[in-house]
């Protein structure tokens, strides 16, 4: 099979692409032009291109290279972009300047790969491999083409679960800087858990003192404590790593949503303030299990001043529109036995223990609203959120069309398609994955059918992303080998709308280069660009 062009083999796919013949040469004498509001973009191409290229790119009035912001600049909305390259020039315009940003990562992408690889560095934890200590060319080409490019959805993540185990901020810059590379624009961070809490709260110093640590498990015997259990582990991140990840972010068009869990998936933040729970004067470790666990929140009033003081602490760090709440997995069983929680059900006029979830919820997601955010939660099923929430549909595709049809916002998170914890392929032997079953790249690749197209209701389909929950991806190699390839799959889906398989598996072929000049150390990319066989069952609930 010939090589595919560079302007070929874009990962995500642009949405039109016309191949020019000849190149543009970037050399020690290209400077860029930004017009005003491309600044921040012409900086970001400098801090990427001149470690790996040694190309100073100096700004300059007269540069070859312009980026420009032009508000009347039609159908390119927030985020798209117009790229020519020319042989004497190259001309990246957007209508907003987060367009600039996207079309940045196409440029890169267009270089060789060695111009992804920061010379003499890279990030931390990365092993040094070839190409690190290398000698740079002079001359950079870039294929002439013609690029129009706009995202087919507007969120487009990855959920990385910092609960179960820490991953320290290094890491999760590296991830930022790779969801960039794939024009993803969303790292949710789910950042508390039964087994962890991991962000700092002033009025409340326990939630990390307390609640960051885990023992290891507490009977040798019992069904949540084989060798898959959970391990002793610790982690915290400080104000400054998290305001620091949300700037860096921020100036790649990054947003970092960070998640608190309520009322359930709380056993760390009752750990550290047993007052918190449905029997105060319990003590209760981190919980030494994975699993669903039966402690959650109590529904006194203690608990709705808990409630809004870490959220205000959270929108303090994080400017992200959203907010998520988690609201899931969460037993109802305390609240049955609880004389408090009755109570409280009464008062509401709820019909019984089973609506505090939601009580509870809308009781936070009102004090995010009235503060001008959005709050997010994961949907059990298509009908049991407040109004006004964003929902993540993850147990069932209907409950997407369920919770549209009733005015929600939607991101498309279906487990059997977007869960890259479960395991890649049949293959015995790897390293332990989450039970359940096999999410491989074509399964990512080909996603769910459009709920809106079914079911058009007052709600909207925001986008989809990915989860990686870490039970069992302690360290940072883990996640790399469980997010790509299959994360290349959901950013060409997210961005570029349904693409042929075998288009994807040709670009991809030629991405794993990329890939690999990063130092991800990703699973196998061995995809067949052949059609996949009729055999294969659909994906279902
Ligand atoms: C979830 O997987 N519990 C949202």
């Amino acid at each position: 099979m010939p090589a595919l062009r560079r302007d070929q083999a874009l990962l995500p796919r642009p949405t039109r692409v016309s191949l020019r013949s000849g190149h543009f040469t970037l050399d020690a004498t290209t400077g860029v032009h930004a017009t005003p509001g491309a600044e921040a973009a012409a900086d970001l191409l400098r801090d990427l291109l001149t470690p790996a290229t040694g190309l100073p790119l100096p700004p300059s009035p007269s540069g070859t290279v312009t980026l420009a912001v032009d508000a009347g600049l039609r159908g390119l909305g927030r985020e798209g972009y117009g790229l020519t390259v020319s042989p004497h020039s190259v001309l990246l315009r957007a209508a907003h300047p987060t367009g600039l940003l996207r079309g940045v990562q196409t440029l890169r992408q267009l270089l060789p790969e060695q111009a992804l690889v920061a010379a003499g560095g890279g990030h931390p934890g990365l092993p040094t491999g070839p190409g690190r200590e290398r000698d740079l060319p002079d001359r950079w080409d870039l294929p002439c083409t013609e690029i129009t490019d706009v995202p087919h959805r507007s969120w487009r993540g990855l959920m990385i679960d910092v609960a179960r185990h820490f991953h320290p901020v290094d890491t999760l810059r590296r991830h930022v800087d790779l969801l960039a590379l794939h024009k993803l624009n969303v790292l949710h961070l789910h950042l508390t858990d039964d087994q962890g809490w991991r962000m700092p709260v002033a009025a409340y110093p326990r939630l990390t003192t307390v609640g960051a640590r885990r023992t290891g498990p507490d009977t040798a015997h019992s069904p949540g404590t084989s060798p898959r259990g959970p391990r002793p582990h610790a982690g915290a991140y400080t104000r400054a790593d998290l305001t620091g990840l949300v700037a860096y972010a921020a100036r790649r068009g990054v947003t970092v949503v960070p998640e608190i869990e309520m009322p359930g998936h709380v056993r760390a933040a009752l750990a550290a303030y047993p007052h918190l729970g449905n029997h105060p004067g319990r003590a209760l470790d981190v919980w030494t299990r994975w699993g669903v666990c039966d402690t959650v929140l109590g529904v006194h009033d203690a608990v709705l001043d808990f409630v809004r003081a870490v959220l205000d602490e959270v929108m303090d760090v994080f400017p992200s529109p959203y907010v998520h709440l988690g609201g899931d997995e969460c037993p109802t069983t305390e609240w049955e036995q609880s004389a408090t929680a009755r109570a409280r059900v009464a008062a509401e006029g709820l019909s019984g223990p089973a609506d505090l979830r939601g009580w509870l919820l809308g009781r936070a997601g009102a004090h995010l609203r009235e503060r001008g955010r959005h709050p997010v939660a994961w949907a059990e099923t298509g009908t049991v959120l407040p109004p006004g929430f964003t929902a993540m549909s993850w147990r069932a595709t209907s409950h997407a069309a369920e919770a549209l049809a009733r005015g929600h916002d939607v991101v498309l998170t279906h487990h059997r398609t977007t869960y890259l914890d479960y395991a890649q392929d049949e293959e015995p032997g790897g390293p332990p994955v989450q039970p359940g079953p096999v999410v491989d790249l074509r399964t990512v690749h080909r996603g769910d059918p459009d709920p809106a197209a079914s079911a058009p209701g007052a709600g909207r389909v925001l986008g989809t992303q990915a989860q990686l929950w870490t039970e069992f991806a302690p360290t940072a190699a883990d996640l790399d080998r469980l997010a790509y390839p299959r994360l290349c799959a959901l950013a060409d889906r997210a961005w570029s709308g349904p693409t042929p398989w075998p288009d994807f598996a040709r670009r991809l072929a030629a991405h794993t280069r990329r890939l690999d000049a990063l130092g991800v150390r990703h699973h196998p990319t061995t995809a067949a660009p052949s059609e996949p066989t009729a055999a294969r069952t659909a994906p279902s609930a």
